[in-house]
């Protein structure tokens, strides 16, 4: 089985997520995140805010509205410039975004190229519609945006980004606060898109999660960061439009960087690929910060650089963010058709803020860390997810439902779930219930069993390893916060002398 095909069906039958609306048949392009999908989501947000907003002191996070007023998006340029390149089938109609199908098709990148060449590139190489094999009509474009109405007869917008939100909340957010640049907002949230051809899961979807930080600064200091000394020698792992041919990743360092870019652009680069390879684990050889052309880049961008991973299952790498310096693009959109003034004063002058923007696709990221640490061996198969983001901190069961193993058990849960999320499973053999807690990727499971009424301890056992050690009860969550942060299991109590459980 394909591997996108096992994540699927591990995801419907434990309980990841699964098509939406599907007792009516499904809507294509829509998910809902099941228990376990929203618990890892809600995790991989968490780190996501502690990681940004850490970065610095005037960093706030925000909720604005989904829906958002016509005008928010004809500033922005949403109106006229959020499309994307279609084709329609003469003989059934199915209407393809032309770059992807091209790229599906010739296993290269038509990203950002004019509708002419697209047009071109079709005809010769007799490209055919997927569905039916009839010849393609003329290319066009369509607008990604989901018009609403509100009442009757007002025109509104559900929101593309979760950008605009930050834009239009920015100038009274300064002036509740420091009044001091820079200032970060975050936004964590729902954005939606009309997606002509949605696919592969997670990755390309109509209604999907975005967690942004947009960071407003004075554009005069785009070439100095407080903090770059700490990063100056951090290697980047970049991939510069000049290497598409050899398709070769360099390592650069943030000093190297700044003969190409801004010091301030290039410090949050850094910020960014640690959040990936320390906090995500993610493998460093699969990481690449992708430069866009001039075409490629979104229409608000001067300076654009995709975060990519590579993933098996879509055959190389995929976007699941971008470091986006957006000038005063946005704001000064915002001051034109708003009438207002949008300017502060900082730094002793008035100034309209100049934004960099950190952009996160959280399913994107959901799906990869689903793909990256789905593994299977002859007895089993596991998500080996970093500790702290697994839906479950850990399991604990009884190895029996009698001799008073149950209620201990139930104690044990209690004691533990005042810090942790714990999942109580108390049916089944305990091999099985192993296993199941493997599938789902629970880092740690607990036993109670005889042993544990004459001595108060408990075996836990490493789902990565299967090892097994014994602790005490009364140390239990200090060991389970210990092992979350990265401790080997050996250290955290005494070996057993038989694993039980792990070859049923
Ligand atoms: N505010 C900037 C912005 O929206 P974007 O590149 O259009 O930039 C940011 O989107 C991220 O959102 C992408 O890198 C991707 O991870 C995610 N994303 C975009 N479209 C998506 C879709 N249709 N389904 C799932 N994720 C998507």
């Amino acid at each position: 089985m394909q591997k996108e095909n096992k994540i699927e069906e591990i995801s419907r039958r434990r309980g990841f997520f699964w098509t939406s609306s599907e007792i009516y048949g499904g809507l294509s392009g829509f998910y809902d995140y099941a228990h376990l999908g929203t618990a890892l989501k809600n995790k991989w947000e968490n780190i996501w805010r502690k990681f940004f907003l850490g970065l610095d002191d005037n960093f706030f996070e925000i909720s604005p509205t989904e829906i958002m007023h016509e005008k928010v998006w004809q500033a922005s340029g949403h109106v006229e410039s959020f499309v994307d390149p279609v084709v329609k089938c003469k003989k059934c109609g199915n209407v393809e975004r032309a770059d992807k199908l091209l790229e599906e098709h010739l296993k290269e990148s038509f990203e950002g190229i004019s509708l002419n060449d697209l047009a071109e590139v079709i005809k010769k190489n007799n490209v055919k519609c997927p569905k039916c094999k009839g010849p393609l009509e003329e290319i066009g474009v369509l607008n990604l945006m989901f018009p609403v109405m509100i009442g009757n007869d007002v025109k509104a917008y559900l929101r593309g980004e979760t950008a605009q939100g930050a834009y239009v909340n920015f100038n009274r957010e300064f002036e509740c606060l420091r009044k001091k640049l820079p200032l970060g907002l975050a936004i964590i949230g729902r954005a939606y898109r009309n997606e002509i051809s949605p696919r592969n899961l997670l990755i390309r979807m109509r209604e999907f999660t975005q967690a942004e930080l947009q960071i407003f600064f004075d554009s005069e200091k785009i070439e100095q960061h407080s903090k770059f000394a700490e990063i100056k020698n951090y290697k980047l792992h970049v991939y510069p439009t000049k290497n598409r041919d050899d398709n070769k990743t360099n390592q650069v360092t943030c000093e190297e960087m700044t003969k190409h870019l801004p010091e301030f652009y290039v410090f949050h680069m850094a910020k960014v690929q640690q959040f990936f390879f320390d906090v995500l684990k993610i493998p460093k050889e699969i990481f690449r910060f992708k430069e866009l052309s001039d075409e490629e880049k979104a229409f608000y961008n001067k300076y654009h650089w995709d975060i990519e991973i590579k993933l098996e299952s879509l055959g190389g790498f995929v976007e699941v963010g971008g470091v986006h310096y957006r000038t005063d693009h946005d704001l000064s959109g915002h001051q034109k058709f708003s009438k207002q003034d949008l300017s502060v004063f900082a730094d002793n002058k008035r100034l309209v803020p100049h934004v960099l923007e950190l952009s996160f696709g959280v399913d994107r990221n959901i799906y990869a860390l689903l793909e990256l640490s789905y593994k299977e061996d002859k007895e089993r198969t596991f998500f080996a997810f970093p500790r702290a983001l697994s839906p479950f901190d850990c399991a604990v069961f009884p190895l029996v439902n009698k001799d008073g193993l149950d209620k201990k058990a139930e104690e044990i849960k209690a004691l533990m779930k005042q810090r942790f999320s714990v999942f109580y499973d108390d049916s089944g053999s305990i091999g099985r219930r192993y296993r199941r807690m493997d599938e789902i990727g629970v880092p740690l499971s607990v036993t109670c069993d005889h042993q544990t009424l004459d001595d108060k301890t408990v075996t836990i056992r490493d789902r990565d390893t299967m090892k097994q050690v014994r602790v005490k009860i009364t140390n239990l969550n200090e060991v389970l916060q210990r092992f979350l942060e990265g401790e080997e299991l050996e250290s955290l109590g005494v070996p057993v002398k038989k694993f039980i459980g792990n070859d049923e």
